[in-house]
């Protein structure tokens, strides 16, 4: 398969903090790939070590054939990098932010690509307006158009989406799928556990090592689905896992009795599943 990303036992130590714990993974091409940890799993560490912006104590990272730490200024020109906190410059508007970035990268028909993201993220009658006076998720969405000024092919977001109201999300999300839709690469970090259904594909860091890498398909399937349903007008309730054969079998044993006059299902959250997975791992590193 092709990769846009590979990385292989990567480790970087803060004098006594392991930050990241010989790290392996590879993301497709075209796909939303998802970091998904709490705070301090090591997400932030991972991409600015993707980026170029710090050095690695070991291991190996490929970047469309490129090596972050030597290849540092061809990388830059074909990867977007929006890191967790906007940096903008306050006192100039969104439009010359992103011309500021846009010229670095030495873009081409600037004013007209300008115009074109600022579109993209529905900011075009904020463009002239200081960022200054912007809310949490203009900046944002600002931040996202620097990145993306110089037409990536490869964008890592770091928590692009925190502290910003559920609707905006929904439409950054939007935004990020369309990306997707046009061949670009997404390495999107979260601490949201419920961001996972909308990647492709989910990696789950915590203390700097890898937990789990899934599809959001078989995460959900990792949990359990509770069925209620009336026998007899009695109560009754009958856990299963979450797969799909799991649930037809039960509907069919359950189907066949006359005395049944209602079922109902309820899947575990995709909160509780990493939630569980990230604690079942706890339990195991605290008896070992
Ligand atoms: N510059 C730094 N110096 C020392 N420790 C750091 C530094 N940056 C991050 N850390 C530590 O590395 C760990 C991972 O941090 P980070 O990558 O920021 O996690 P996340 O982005 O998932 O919240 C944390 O324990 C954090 O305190
Ligand atoms: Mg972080």
């Amino acid at each position: 398969m092709n990769h846009a990303v590979e990385i292989n036992n990567l480790t970087k130590n803060y004098n006594q903090i392991q930050a990241l714990k010989s790290i392996t993974l590879s993301v497709p091409v075209g796909a939303i790939y998802g970091l998904i940890g709490p705070n301090g799993a090591g997400k932030t560490t991972l991409i600015k070590a993707l980026v170029g912006s710090i050095k690695p104590s070991s291991g190996y990272i490929n970047i469309l054939g490129l090596n972050p730490l030597t290849d540092k200024w061809a990388l830059r020109r074909k990867i977007g990098y929006m890191p967790q906190s906007a940096s903008l410059y306050e006192d100039l508007t969104a439009k010359e932010n992103i011309l500021f970035f846009g010229k670095a990268q030495k873009v081409e028909n600037i004013k007209q690509k300008t115009d074109e993201v600022l579109h993209f993220v529905e900011l075009s009658e904020r463009a002239n307006d200081l960022v200054r006076n912007f809310s949490g998720g203009m900046k944002k969405r600002v931040s996202l158009c620097c990145a993306l000024i110089h037409q990536p092919k490869i964008l890592f977001l770091d928590e692009p989406t925190a502290a910003i109201d559920p609707h905006l999300k929904l439409q950054s999300w939007n935004l990020f799928r369309k990306l997707a839709n046009s061949g670009v690469t997404l390495f999107i970090s979260t601490h949201l556990m419920d961001e996972a259904l909308l990647c492709d594909k989910v990696t789950i860091l915590m203390n700097g090592e890898i937990i789990a890498v899934d599809t959001p398909q078989k995460l959900i399937e990792r949990g359990k689905t509770v069925i209620t349903y009336k026998d007899g007008g009695a109560i009754k309730t009958s856990t299963i896992p979450s797969t799909p054969e799991g649930l037809a079998n039960e509907l069919l044993k359950l189907g066949l009795k006359p005395t049944i006059t209602e079922v109902s299902t309820k899947p575990d959250t995709i909160e509780n599943i990493v939630l569980n997975i990230i604690g079942i791992k706890q339990n195991l590193k605290s008896n070992t």
